[in-house]
């Protein structure tokens, strides 16, 4: 190869490894649940963004043990004053609750959450800051509420869903939820009801709807505009402002369903490659197992 077309290629290389850095991105990062299994879905996304460079402020419960690099935090634990992030609900518990009885735990926790993250005065910095930001990501889950950074900022959003869609979740981008072949979150059918499942799936579908949009959505509004201004859209118009939303589903466990391009199943995402099983020794086995063998 001769020198020109050395140092030519080597021109071209430079180029495009300086388009590459243009190419990160400084996303603000919002997963405010208290749950510590909803994070943990989330935190090995989080982590391989800022492995490839980008540049991430997170608000959550759930700050870097160890400091990470292009990874900020803004701890909520403070000003939620939150003691438990996991063991917060028992399967017990889930099972004394009904259709009712869970929305209202939604909304309590929503309303919380809402009011007491944007009270913390990092994030109170933010909200008055010229920062700029090239992406919101923010859990698709029981409030909106953080949109309103996305309208602050004028930047898309990503939604990411750690568990089945919520009711009110697939029509802000206008996917297919018929009630009567796709079961509701909260109610125990399969996609094969009979008449008496549809009818019960239905009532709840419009139930857990209309509870959102006349109960929970207003009330995270409110305190949204106390700290954004009351000019801030409604949330179900930031809503439908989605680019794209991750869902942790997958078809195989949860019954195949029409999805729309701006809604992709991730199902697993937070599963790390296996790690080998340490070597074991017939010797080491215990002895009913070896005498099973013969
Ligand atoms: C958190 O701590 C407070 C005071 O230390 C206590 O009263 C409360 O029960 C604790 N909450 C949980 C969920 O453990
Ligand atoms: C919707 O998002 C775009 C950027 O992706 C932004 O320009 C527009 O203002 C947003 N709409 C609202 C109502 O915030």
């Amino acid at each position: 190869m001769n020198f020109a077309v050395r140092k030519c290629l080597t021109l071209v290389l430079i180029g495009l490894g300086l388009l590459h850095t243009a190419e990160n991105s400084k996303i603000l990062v919002v997963f405010s649940h208290l749950g510590r299994s909803h994070f943990d879905v989330f935190e090995p996304y989080l982590e391989q963004l800022a492995a490839k460079g980008h540049q991430l402020l997170v608000i959550s419960h759930f700050p870097r043990k160890r400091p990470t690099p292009n990874y900020k935090d803004i701890d909520l634990k403070a000003i939620t004053k939150v003691n438990q992030t996991v063991n917060i609900l028992s399967y017990a518990d889930i099972a004394k609750m009904d259709q009712i009885v869970s929305a209202f735990v939604l909304s309590a926790w929503a309303a919380e959450v809402c009011e007491n993250a944007f009270e913390h005065p990092d994030v109170q910095k933010l909200i008055k800051s010229d920062e700029k930001f090239d992406l919101l990501i923010t859990e698709t889950f029981n409030t909106d509420c953080f949109l309103a950074f996305a309208h602050r900022f004028q930047i898309p959003v990503i939604g990411f869903s750690s568990c089945v869609f919520m009711p009110w979740t697939p029509d802000r981008v206008g996917n297919p939820d018929n009630p009567a072949y796709i079961p509701t979150q909260f109610v125990a059918s399969s996609d094969r009801m009979d008449f008496t499942e549809r009818f019960s799936n239905t009532f709840w579908y419009l139930f857990h709807k209309l509870h959102y949009s006349f109960l929970m959505d207003p009330r995270a509004h409110k305190i949204a505009k106390k700290h954004f201004g009351e000019s801030l859209p409604a949330l179900s118009t930031l809503a439908r402002n989605t680019s794209l939303i991750f869902v942790n589903n997958h078809f195989s466990v949860n019954r195949p369903r029409p999805l729309v391009p701006g809604i992709v199943e991730v199902g697993g995402i937070h599963m790390k490659p296996a790690k080998t099983l340490s070597k074991v020794s017939p010797a080491s086995y215990p002895s009913f197992i070896v005498y099973y063998q013969y």
